[in-house]
Formats: structure tokens, C-alpha cells, sequence
């Protein structure tokens, strides 16, 4: 029996496969990081688990990829028909490793089949995410029921599985669920990766919390819908397996390849993995046009206007916008076609003569004569029925005729080159006519059925629209999350979190979506005074500040602002604007609250010079004093200085000597991660911002 050993490291992690007899290789240890020097024969060795009675007379590997004609007591890494639907069995042979510093390929083979399997392991030192990614190739067309990306082990010193649930106004609620006997299976068959279905996954360690204890997270970077299978299997070892959504190859292929699964280790509790993804997306997956532009403050016209756009309205917008501090107008849906309300036109891209006679131009003359850039919407997967682009091309249209519409609307077939050069050729036309720099790429249903090359067909045509426009940047809307994920985000630059403005929602979907998603790509506006998906009022000082956590921005109509709530916003945006070089590039740390009422956060500079603390409260307290608030991330032998940002927002309620009320305070790492700050007591819907400075 000889077995060869291959690892990958990072500053913080540990992989390593180990292959026996040819065979496939298996995971036998991912954690926390091995000494250089560790010989790794002996930790292969000492992965073989025991056997007892009841069982067969060896224990089927947990390859990267377990085959189900090894006996394999679960689910197989793959399930290949041939073209006439007969089920094929692979017996892969290990033929190569490829061993590079931080990348290993492995390459396998069938040769009775004529199959070749793949599978790539990329580390990154720096953000320190593994990439994990496999590919099929075949001589004959095979049919891919399941293909998953590099199989991992789930770790057994684990009790249950964290990973995410949403809808339209409510997207990233996690579910918990415990660890047992049996598949635990997420699969988004919606075509997109959906509202309901955000591709990630976190495994804590038994006691892990946001700053303690271990995790291991994925995060599967496909847009057309993934498949998760965590898999605890009937002898107790458990695996994780992502892919595409099965049978999403809805034609017999020779050549088929996953997404890029990402995945870290953590021993700094969930905050470990979420930084490492957050650095990664920012840093690694998404390419910025200008990476050292800063993000503008921004302003969409939807929920001020909807459809009913006028240009002199519009114009008194933009002025009072651009008072606030708003840097990028963004004309939303409606400017195009006959498009008077969500019945007609998405296909028809020309812009709507009644609306704007004169074109586009005399607006965004206006908008970029008060320093702000122009950015649009568009719609470009979908088609009214009431649209010339239909009537002109009802063939275009993806899925039969008497399906089921979504906002009375299609989906064009992306497939097709001929609708991919349309849309090409009409968002070009847009975009070369006028001084464009921003597109919010909206997507309002999920499809008739979920198709992997329409997925594929999206990519492309963003691809060679980027190629074309490369100081571009685009913006993933999907009814707001209905399309976040890594796979998306390689080609755009800025997610719409939710259609729901609500603060108090936004604030507990914020720090949710932290757990994957950096500040610099996560939208988030400042609202109607009265949400209009809640119906709630919330103040401007509320408000403003949870969208300046994110992104910030403004969707409400400006001239709706008393001279009061104007100052209010005026000024937190001014404070954004200050500290957006290194908020955008900060850390989000989420915070152990021990007060159930608070979601808490500190974003800490890659230096660790200087931190910001949000501590929203999104309900009223249980108890009637504050429970001290733990920072975290911090270096216990140092001193910081720490402020109260906003004192103006002190309220009736904060009746006592408070230290934070008198100035800021110098006070050591080591208390403020141990003992925490005492925060002023607040209503409901306040959020406290303290500043810190290591000295
Ligand atoms: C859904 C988006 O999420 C909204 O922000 C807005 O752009 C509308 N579509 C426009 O139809």
C-alpha cells in the first residue's frame, strides 16, 4: 500500500489530501494550521478509522469525490448517465497531481469510460479562502445528473449547521440546524440563486460563537441555483458537498465543470471565516473598474418617482440630492418603452420620448453639472409579453406559453446568441450615446426552469459588455438578494441587499450578510421616512446611520425632508464620506451582544489603528440597564481612545454619569473585549456609533 500526501496552507489553516494506492484522494485533515516541518504519512495514517461488526469489511473512502460503486454509504460526488440515460459507475484512477505552493490539481481518469475528473484546491495566503473547483471531461456525451466541487469532510465536534433562508423584504434570516442521522439539502431549482437560497454555509464548532471557538464555511460562487448536501453518514462521518443545482445540464455534454467552492477555517470564532470571505469578495473575486475610487455616496429615484418620471422633477431631486452629499444619481426602472408600470416594455430598451423629449441628456447634464455621476437600470434577462421586442420575437422568450409569469413578465432565452447580441447591442447603444458609469442590473422572477447554460449565456453577455465598457460598474439586483453570490459578483461590483429600506430590517440583514459580504459591495439607502414595505416610520438618525454601516446611499424623495432630518443626513453622510478610505476596507467583526435587543458590529481598520462600533437597537432591552457591549479584535495590551459619535442623539431615557457622555474615554484592549463598554440607555430604532483610536 503506498499513499502520497499533499497539504495546503494559509496563515490561519491547514489542508491536506492524502491519496492510497492510486485511488482518489480524501481530505484527512482541515483545521487548524500543521507545523512546516509535520511529516504527513503519519497523519494519513492515523485518519483510517476503526471497524467493528455490522459493517462491511473496509470502510469506504471519503474521497473528494465518493464513487458510488465503492460502496459508498452516501451520496456519490457524481452521477453520469450516458447519452442513452444508462447509469455509469466511474472507477476513478489518481494519474497526476499537480503540487504547486498554493495550488494543487488533481487529475484522475477512467480509461474504460474515456472519462478525465479534475479536481483543483486553490489557497490564497492573504485572504486565506480555499478554492475548490472539479471538472469532468468525457470522449462520448455523457448526461451530468450531479457533478459536486471537491468533497470535505464536516467536522464531527460539531452540533448543528448554519445557513440561510430569505424571501423578497426579508432575504438572509440563518436557520440552525442541528447535525443527525441523514442529508441536510438546500438546492435552489429557481434558476438564480435566489431570495430563499444564498449558496453559503457555516459549520461552528460545539460552543463557537462570533468571536470564539471554530467554524468552517462555503460559499458557492454559481448564480443559476447550487445544490448543498451535508451529509452525516449512517456511521457517523459526515460530508459537505456543493455544486450546480442537479440536472441543470439539460443536454448531454463532454465536458462539464463546477463553480469555484469557497471555504475557511476558523479558530476566531465566525467573525475567522466571515473576514476571510469578506476580504476575499472584495479583494479577490470582484474587479473595481477604479479601485482607487472611492465609493460615491448614492441615489436612486425608485421609491421617490416608481414610474412616473418628469424631468424637472427629476432635476429638483438631483439639486436636493446633491445638497445632501449624494455623488451618483440612478435613474431606476422606468425611463424606456411605454413603460408606465410594471406591465410592459422590459425588452423594448429605447428611451420613452413622452417621458424624456429631448433624451436622456438634458437630465444627465443637470445631475453631472452638480458633481454627481449618472448611472441606469435595466432589466436585460426579461420581456414583457406587451413589449415590441416580443411581439417582434415571441420566440425569444424562455419556457412554454402557458407558464406562470412573475411580474407579468418572461424570461429571454440567454442561450441564444441572437438575444444576447440584442441586448448587447441596446445596453451598448445606451451606454455609447450617453456619459454612463453605473448600471443596476435588476432581475424580477425566477425562471421557468432552472437551465445552467442560461446561466452561462448571463456571464457571457456581462462579460463582453464589461469588455466593451470597462468603466462601467454594475450593480446585482434581483428584487433586491435574489441574486447575490460569488459567481455574480466576479462581474459585478455592488449587491442590492433587499427592496425593504426598513432600518431596523436592513439593520439585522446587514450584519447577517456580513457573515459573506464586505461593506464596500453591500448597497444600503437611506429610506421614505414611512418604509414603503413595512409601513413603519423610523428617524432620519436611525436611519442614517445603518445605511451608512454599507454602501450608503438615499431612495427617498429628498424633498419630502424637514430642514431637521436634511442636517441630520447631511452631516452622518458627511461623516461617511470622512471615514469611507478605510470603512470601505475595514473588517466587519460581529459582536457577542449580550443584550438580545442590540446588533452590534465593529469594522476595524486592516491596521488595527482605528475601529468604528454600530450598536443598533432593534427592539426594546429586556432588562432596564444596558448590558455591557464586548469589542473584540483588538490588541488587549494596547490602550484605545473611544468616543461617542452621535451624543446629539442622547435621548430622554439617558438619564445618568455616563463616562461615554462626558468625552472619550482611554481604556485598554484587554478591558474592552473582556468587561465592554456601558452604553447610554436608548429607545428602540437608535443606533450608537463610537469611534476608537489605538494610542
Ligand atoms: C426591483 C428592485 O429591487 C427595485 O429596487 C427597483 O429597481 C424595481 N425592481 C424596479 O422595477
Amino acid at each position: 500500500m503506498t499513499t502520497d500526501c499533499w497539504r495546503l496552507d494559509s496563515f490561519a489553516q491547514t489542508l491536506v489530501l492524502a491519496a492510497t494506492d492510486a485511488r482518489l484522494p480524501e481530505v484527512v485533515y482541515w483545521g487548524a494550521p500543521l507545523p512546516r516541518a509535520t511529516d504527513l504519512a503519519p497523519i494519513a495514517r492515523a485518519h483510517a478509522m476503526d471497524r467493528t461488526g455490522g459493517m462491511l469489511d473496509a470502510n469506504a473512502p471519503l474521497s473528494i469525490c465518493p464513487e458510488a460503486d465503492r460502496s459508498f454509504p452516501g451520496q456519490p460526488g457524481l452521477s453520469l448517465r450516458d447519452a442513452d440515460g444508462r447509469v455509469l459507475r466511474p472507477r476513478l484512477r489518481l494519474v497526476e497531481v499537480e503540487a504547486a505552493r498554493d495550488r494543487l490539481v488533481v487529475h484522475c481518469a477512467d480509461a474504460d469510460l474515456g472519462l478525465r475528473y479534475a479536481a483543483r484546491f486553490e489557497i490564497d495566503p492573504d485572504t486565506h479562502v480555499l478554492g475548490l473547483s472539479a471538472e469532468i471531461e468525457s470522449d462520448a456525451p455523457v448526461i451530468i445528473d450531479w457533478l459536486a466541487a471537491p468533497v470535505l469532510p464536516g467536522p464531527q465536534l460539531s452540533d448543528e449547521m448554519i445557513d440561510m433562508a430569505g424571501r423578497w423584504i426579508g432575504e438572509f434570516r440563518p436557520q440552525r440546524t442541528p447535525w443527525s442521522s441523514g442529508i441536510r439539502l438546500r438546492e435552489s431549482r429557481t434558476g438564480r440563486s435566489g431570495h430563499e437560497h444564498f449558496p453559503g454555509l457555516i459549520v461552528p464548532g460545539r460552543g463557537t460563537t462570533d468571536t470564539r471557538g471554530e467554524a468552517w464555511a462555503f460559499h458557492y460562487g454559481w448564480s443559476g441555483g447550487h445544490r448543498m448536501v451535508a451529509e452525516e453518514l449512517p456511521d457517523g462521518r459526515r460530508q459537505i458537498q456543493f455544486g450546480h443545482a442537479s440536472a441543470t445540464e439539460l443536454a448531454p455534454v463532454t465536458r462539464a465543470a463546477t463553480a469555484q467552492l469557497l471555504a475557511s477555517y476558523s479558530r476566531a470564532g465566525l467573525n475567522g471565516c466571515a473576514i476571510a470571505f469578506q476580504r476575499h469578495i472584495r479583494d479577490r473575486v470582484v474587479t473595481w473598474p477604479d479601485p482607487d475610487r472611492p465609493r460615491p455616496v448614492h441615489y436612486n429615484c425608485w421609491e421617490a418617482i416608481y414610474f412616473d418620471h418628469d424631468v424637472e422633477d427629476l432635476k429638483a431631486i438631483a439639486d436636493r440630492a446633491a445638497a445632501l452629499g449624494a455623488e451618483r444619481f440612478v435613474l431606476d426602472d422606468g425611463w424606456f418603452g411605454r413603460r408606465d408600470d410594471d406591465t410592459s416594455s422590459l425588452g423594448d430598451w429605447w428611451i420613452d420620448d413622452r417621458k424624456y423629449p429631448d433624451g436622456l441628456g438634458p437630465l444627465i447634464e443637470h445631475v453631472h453639472g452638480l458633481n454627481m455621476t449618472f448611472g441606469i437600470w435595466f432589466e436585460p434577462e426579461m420581456i414583457n409579453a406587451d413589449s415590441d421586442t416580443h411581439r417582434a420575437h415571441p420566440d425569444w422568450a424562455m419556457g412554454p406559453r402557458d407558464q406562470i409569469e412573475g411580474r407579468q413578465q418572461l424570461v429571454l432565452d440567454m442561450t441564444r446568441e441572437e438575444v444576447r447580441d440584442y441586448l448587447f447591442d441596446r445596453i451598448g447603444a445606451v451606454l455609447r450615446d450617453h456619459p454612463i458609469d453605473y448600471i443596476k442590473w435588476d432581475h424580477n422572477r425566477l425562471l421557468p426552469y432552472p437551465d445552467a447554460e442560461q446561466t452561462r449565456g448571463i456571464y457571457d453577455l456581462l462579460d463582453r459588455l464589461r469588455a466593451a465598457h470597462p468603466m462601467v460598474e454594475i450593480e446585482s439586483c434581483a428584487s433586491g438578494g435574489g441574486r447575490i453570490d460569488a459567481g455574480i459578483l466576479s462581474r459585478t461590483q455592488r449587491v442590492w441587499l433587499s427592496d425593504s429600506n426598513d432600518a431596523v430590517e436592513r439593520l439585522r440583514m446587514q450584519h447577517e450578510a456580513a457573515l459573506f459580504l464586505p461593506a464596500a459591495i453591500t448597497g444600503s439607502h437611506v429610506g421614505p421616512r414611512r418604509a414603503h414595505t413595512s409601513g413603519r416610520v423610523h428617524d432620519i438618525r436611525f436611519r442614517a446611520w445603518v445605511a451608512a454601516q454599507r454602501h450608503m446611499g438615499f431612495e427617498m424623495d429628498p424633498r419630502e425632508l424637514t430642514e431637521e432630518e436634511a442636517q441630520v443626513l447631511t452631516r452622518v453622510t458627511a461623516w461617511w464620506k470622512n471615514n469611507r478610505d478605510w470603512t470601505m476596507r475595514a473588517d466587519i467583526h460581529r459582536l457577542d451582544s449580550a443584550d438580545g435587543a442590540v446588533i452590534a458590529e465593529a469594522q476595524m481598520a486592516p491596521d488595527g489603528g482605528r475601529f468604528v462600533v454600530f450598536a443598533g437597537y432593534a427592539e426594546s432591552a429586556a432588562q432596564i440597564l444596558p448590558r455591557p457591549l464586548r469589542l473584540t479584535g483588538l490588541d488587549p495590551e494596547a490602550s484605545y481612545r473611544v468616543a461617542l459619535v452621535n451624543p446629539e442623539d442622547l435621548g430622554v431615557l439617558s438619564r445618568g454619569p455616563l463616562a461615554l457622555k462626558d468625552g472619550a474615554l482611554d481604556l485598554p484592549g484587554g478591558y474592552l473585549m473582556s468587561h465592554g463598554l456601558h452604553l447610554p440607555s436608548a429607545f428602540p430604532d437608535t443606533m450608537w456609533v463610537l469611534e476608537g483610536t489605538r494610542l
